[in-house]
């Protein structure tokens, strides 16, 4: 991966910055955030970066001279995109704080690709079928959804897995969803640890796809992510399923 973000001297040495809101990490740019940069010229609609946190997928495209709405709960990420901006890019940004789903209302069939990356774990459940139903409402035809999560299979969370493969096999929506003590489970460094919160809705490819096809997307790629390509943080490291990604279509 090669795209220059222009935020990589941010970057802790264990390759991710730490948000200022207690919603986990900006990572380095992933083989998904990479389709999105290069789906972005053709993207028959709006450009956006659902929690973009400082800019790492939003970046690269500005510099493309293309155009992107970059989202996040936390304005003070968005200040700080805005900063990381080379000035000649700044007209092609523009920034829209809030919380997703709820706070956002775009028109209906006007967005052409959408990246959520490392975004939709901090959602209930709830609100992540209010965001899916959001999304197919707001995709053009032809447009894509882009999406990286963490999955339950990560080594901090291992003891968790067997009561998500419990709930999974039984039947549940969303399998992994832990209210008010992921740190009854969590056991990776207390720097990882702090910057969490203690509600957390890791994804897995099943419930994601089911999700999205059941909305009429069509799936173009569901997969687990290298680690090594993707430089997925050693610390959670489990058995190479740490992070899934999907990318999915709307149809005509
Ligand atoms: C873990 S970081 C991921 C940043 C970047 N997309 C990446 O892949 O590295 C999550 C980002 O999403 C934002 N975020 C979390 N929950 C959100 C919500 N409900 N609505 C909008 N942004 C949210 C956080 O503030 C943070 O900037």
């Amino acid at each position: 991966m090669n795209k220059s973000s222009g935020g990589d001297k941010h970057f802790h040495k264990q390759g991710f910055e730490i948000t200022r809101n207690v919603r986990g990490f900006m990572h380095q740019l992933n083989e998904i955030s990479v389709e999105f940069i290069d789906f972005a010229h053709q993207a028959p609609g709006m450009v956006v970066d659902m929690g973009s946190a400082f800019g790492i997928a939003t970046i690269p495209i500005l510099k493309q001279g293309i155009e992107v709405t970059a989202c996040d709960i936390e304005q003070e990420h968005l200040n700080e995109l805005i900063l990381r901006v080379p000035a000649e890019c700044r007209l092609f940004l523009q920034t829209k704080a809030g919380s997703f789903p709820e706070d956002y209302n775009f028109e209906k069939h006007t967005i052409g690709a959408i990246l959520l990356s490392h975004i939709l774990h901090f959602l209930t459940p709830e609100k992540l079928d209010m965001a899916l139903d959001k999304l197919s409402d707001w995709v053009a035809p032809q447009g894509k959804i882009f999406i990286v999560s963490y999955t339950p299979y990560i080594a901090p969370m291992k003891d968790f897995i067997p009561l998500y493969e419990e709930r999974a096999l039984s039947g549940m929506k969303w399998p992994y969803w832990i209210v008010n003590n992921i740190h009854d489970y969590f056991t990776g460094s207390k720097e990882v640890a702090e910057n969490l919160p203690d509600t957390m809705n890791y994804l897995d490819l099943p419930s994601l796809s089911k999700a999205l096809q059941s909305r009429g997307f069509i799936i173009e790629m569901a997969r687990y992510l290298d680690p090594d390509k993707n430089q997925i943080p050693q610390g959670v490291r489990f058995d190479g399923r740490e992070w899934c990604g999907v990318i999915a279509r709307q149809p005509d």
